[in-house]
């Protein structure tokens, strides 16, 4: 039997809902791949931190949390950070545990910083400069350094996935490495934006903005501070993502040609649909036109982010409430579309699951 020690650096709503699946798929992991997963390491922002390398009691870290809001301080396991007073002081306490602790791969499901991927990319640096292999469910990483942790990763010989970052556990990433091998993406599509798709729709009800945004809170789809999503940029974070991977852009949110929604007026709502069309906040990439004489191999991906009326019979029309899509199309296999209708924490819990599993089965 093998064993697969994990550090959780973030132990909120994607860190649970792991945690939940493998408490109830261990020993299926042990009778299927052989392989003991022991979660030796959980770090939090607020909450503590616990620490021990033969495994923690995952249930009992769960119920710390859900119950008393945070890990008992005279809990065996309680982790001192020991370097708070030398000369790491002021160094987050995830950075130093990705760097001393005791694991084989590192979860990344801290919260996204959309300006710049920290800390987390620092976190996932450490750790596979350390020779470890990582899992981030953190987008930011991947809008804002995926080269550079790719090949990092590669340099190391470790494994590097990232399946949860963009819709969930909604296997994108992964169709295009394990499935469409050797298949070039040369454009994308999507609707990956929850609050924009389900504002755009109240609106079209007839509803006026100011209570679509109040419902939209009163139901957990619309933040207290909706600019991320009402201006495009959570779309842009993910659709850089996408590109990055899926089309070797290297581009970052800012290279974006962005629009949100913010302008969009319910005459316009009203206007597209006499026309038989709806407005989606489509997110679009794709390689530029060639240069004439120019070398194709060279051409750079182009993002846009902006309002589109679409035809009401395609499918990005009929993308409703919390569900998203995305569509690439390819050389070898034509146009794909993948959708994720309306998820749940398990989904994400899941892609992160998944991304452990994928390990399991490679190394
Ligand atoms: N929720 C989803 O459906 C979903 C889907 C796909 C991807 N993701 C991504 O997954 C990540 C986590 O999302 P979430 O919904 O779980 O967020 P969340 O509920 O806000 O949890 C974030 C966790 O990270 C901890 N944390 C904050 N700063 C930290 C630091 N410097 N070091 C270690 N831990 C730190 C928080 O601790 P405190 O509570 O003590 O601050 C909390 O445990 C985000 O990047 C998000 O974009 C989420």
């Amino acid at each position: 039997m093998k064993t697969l020690k994990v550090a959780m650096l973030g132990f909120g709503n994607a860190g649970q809902a792991f945690a939940e699946i493998l408490l109830d798929k261990h020993e299926t992991i042990k009778n299927t791949y052989g392989t003991d997963v022991r979660v030796t390491v959980i770090a939090t922002g607020s909450r503590g931190c616990m620490v021990n390398p033969e495994g923690l009691d995952l249930s009992d870290a769960l119920r710390a949390v859900r119950e008393d809001g945070r890990f008992a301080y005279d809990h065996p396991d309680y982790w001192e950070d020991v370097y708070a007073d030398s000369h790491c002081a002021g160094e987050p306490a995830s950075v130093v545990l990705a760097r001393e602790a005791d694991y084989d791969v590192l979860l990344e499901m801290t919260p996204l910083q959309i300006f710049t991927g920290q800390p987390a990319i620092t976190h996932l640096k450490t750790a596979l400069e350390r020779g470890k292999h990582a899992i981030t469910a953190n987008k930011g990483p991947i809008a804002w350094a995926f080269r550079e942790l790719r090949d990092l990763a590669a340099e190391k010989g470790v494994k590097f996935y990232y399946e949860t970052t963009v819709m969930d556990g909604t296997p994108i990433f992964n169709l295009v490495d394990e499935t469409l091998r050797l298949c070039k993406v040369t454009e994308v599509h999507g609707i990956l934006n929850t609050t924009t798709n389900f504002v755009l729709e109240e609106l079209a009800k007839g509803i006026p903005y100011d209570e679509v945004m109040e419902e939209g809170r009163r139901r957990g789809f619309v933040e207290a501070d909706p600019s991320m999503d009402i201006d495009g940029w959570d779309a842009s974070a993910k659709l850089t993502a996408l590109l990055n991977v899926l089309m070797g852009a290297d581009i970052t949110p800012m290279d974006v040609d962005r629009e949100g929604i913010a302008e969009i007026t319910e005459d316009d709502i009203r206007a597209a649909l006499s026309r038989g069309n709806v407005i989606k906040l489509i997110c679009h990439g794709k390689f530029e036109d060639a240069p004439e004489g120019g070398n194709a191999a060279e051409r750079r991906v182009v993002a846009t982010v902006k309002p589109v009326e679409v035809p009401k019979e395609q499918l990005l029309a009929n993308i409703d409430g919390t569900s998203s899509v995305v569509s690439i199309t390819t050389d070898l296999m034509g146009k794909l579309s993948i959708v994720e209708h309306n998820p749940e924490i398990l989904q994400t819990g899941y892609g992160i699951f998944s991304d452990l599993l994928r390990l399991i089965v490679n190394l």
